[in-house]
C-alpha cells in the first residue's frame, strides 16, 4: 500500500487556513496557492537522488553534490493544478511539464479526458502530478492511469487537500502511488465536494463561479 504524508509545517498550515476561509480574495488565494506549492515542492522532493560534480569553487576544486537522473516531471491536473505548477516550477525551473486535461462530470463525478501532453522519457524520470484536491479520487486515478499508460513508472502524486474517500479509492488502484497532501479533510459531501474544503479550487484561483 502507498505511503500518504501529511506536509504539516507550520508555514503551510498558517497559508492553508488563510486558503480556506471564504473571505480570502482571488489575488489573495492564487499568491498564497503559489508560495505553499514551493513549501509542497520542498517537502515532495526531499529525497530525490543526487549524485556529484567536479566544479571549481575561487578557491579550489570540489566534488559537489548535484541532482542525479533526468530532468523531473511535474503533470499538471487541468485546470486547478496550474496553481500549484508555478510555485513548484519557481523551485525546480527546469522540470519538464505534462498537461492532462480532466473535467469532472457533474451528474456521474467521473472524470472525462480533453487533453494530453506530456514529455519523452516518462520511463526515465520521477513524475509528480499535481492537482490541489484529491476529492472523489477520480482524476487522480485517471490522470496516473494516462501517465502510465505513457510509460511513467515512478510517480508521485501531491494535493493540497485530501478527503478519506478520495485516498481510499486512489489507494485501492494505485497501491504504489505515494500522496503528499497538507491536510486529510473530515469528509466528501453529497456533490463531491471536499469538507470543510475551500471550496472549487480552481474557482477560488481564477474568480470564476
Ligand atoms: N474540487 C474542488 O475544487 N473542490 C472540492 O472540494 C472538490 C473537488
Amino acid at each position: 500500500m502507498n505511503s500518504v504524508t501529511v506536509i504539516n509545517h507550520p508555514l503551510v498550515q498558517h497559508k492553508l487556513t488563510i486558503m480556506r476561509d471564504k473571505h480570502t480574495s482571488t489575488a489573495g488565494f492564487r499568491r498564497l496557492l503559489r508560495e505553499i506549492s514551493t513549501l509542497l515542492c520542498y517537502e515532495v522532493t526531499r529525497d530525490l537522488e543526487m549524485t556529484t560534480t567536479t566544479i571549481e569553487t575561487p578557491l579550489t576544486e570540489m566534488e559537489a553534490p548535484t541532482l542525479a537522473g533526468k530532468k523531473l516531471v511535474f503533470a499538471s491536473v487541468l485546470r486547478a493544478g496550474n496553481g500549484l505548477l508555478e510555485g513548484m516550477l519557481d523551485l525546480v525551473p527546469a522540470a519538464r511539464v505534462a498537461h492532462v486535461g480532466l473535467y469532472r462530470d457533474p451528474k456521474t463525478l467521473q472524470a472525462v479526458e480533453y487533453y494530453f501532453k506530456a514529455p519523452d522519457s516518462l520511463d526515465e524520470r520521477l513524475t509528480i502530478v499535481v492537482d490541489p484536491m484529491l476529492a472523489t479520487g477520480n482524476s487522480a486515478i485517471a490522470a496516473v492511469d494516462k501517465l502510465i499508460e505513457r510509460g511513467a513508472k515512478d510517480i508521485r502524486f501531491l494535493c493540497l487537500l485530501a478527503s478519506p474517500e478520495g485516498i481510499a479509492k486512489f489507494q485501492s488502484v494505485h497501491p504504489t502511488v505515494p500522496i503528499f497532501t497538507a491536510s486529510i479533510d473530515k469528509n466528501l459531501n453529497e456533490k463531491g465536494y471536499i469538507m470543510p474544503g475551500l471550496g472549487d479550487a480552481g474557482d477560488r484561483m481564477y474568480g470564476t463561479k
